[in-house]
């Protein structure tokens, strides 16, 4: 079944626990776009956010009529001053294009507001990952590099960031 745009309206953010690890292993192998060593490594970084007290690794869901069908993961990323790694974002194949890929980013970028100079999210060049680019770009992705080969030969890596606005800068604007 597909959902519309207004099914999408219903969609309800709320945080993961270890519990939904089956249902994000579930949706995540019914990607075709990832191989079952990227549901591993997905995985491995869920289950690194449930660790107690990191702060390396923050997750959000995304409900639809009481079922999970989505989760993003974000993170400050290592040796950098107020730059962020999305590490992932996935969305049940039953429910893509409908809005949930595009509430849990805009949670991700609310949340790091005033906080994140720099978002980067890599992804795949390959013709298969045409949607998914398409999908950083509309909410203000721009490609920042692209690494030819990276993941293998002739599938590149494309880097993709967003300075996200701050509302402080902005205040400061208004007031000048
Ligand atoms: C990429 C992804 C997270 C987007 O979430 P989503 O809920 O499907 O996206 P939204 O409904 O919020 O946004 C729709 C837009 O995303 C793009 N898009 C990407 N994948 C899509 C898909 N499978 N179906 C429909 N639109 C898709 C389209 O440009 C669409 O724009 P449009 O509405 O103007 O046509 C989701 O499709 C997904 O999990 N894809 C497979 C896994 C993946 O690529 N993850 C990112 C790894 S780097």
């Amino acid at each position: 079944m597909t959902l519309t745009a207004t099914a999408t309206r219903g969609a309800v953010l709320r945080p993961l626990t270890q519990v939904d690890r089956a249902t994000i292993e579930a949706f995540s192998r019914a990607i075709p776009l990832f191989r079952p060593e990227e549901v591993e490594v997905a995985l491995e970084v869920l289950d690194a956010s449930f660790k107690p007290g990191q702060m390396d690794y923050i997750t959000m869901g995304a409900e639809l009529d009481g079922r999970l069908v989505g989760w993003i993961c974000w993170g400050p990323t290592p040796c950098t001053v107020g730059t962020y790694d999305m590490y992932w974002v996935a969305v049940d194949p039953s429910v893509q294009g409908a809005g949930v890929g595009s509430l849990l980013v805009a949670e991700m970028e609310r949340r790091l507001a005033g906080e994140a100079r720099l978002i980067v999210v890599e992804t795949g060049g390959r013709r298969e990952y045409g949607p998914t680019r398409a999908f950083y770009m509309k909410r203000g992705y721009r490609i920042a590099a692209r690494v030819p080969d990276f993941y293998a030969p002739g599938d590149d890596q494309v880097i993709f960031v967003k300075t996200p606005a701050d509302p402080r800068a902005e205040e400061s604007a208004k007031r000048r």
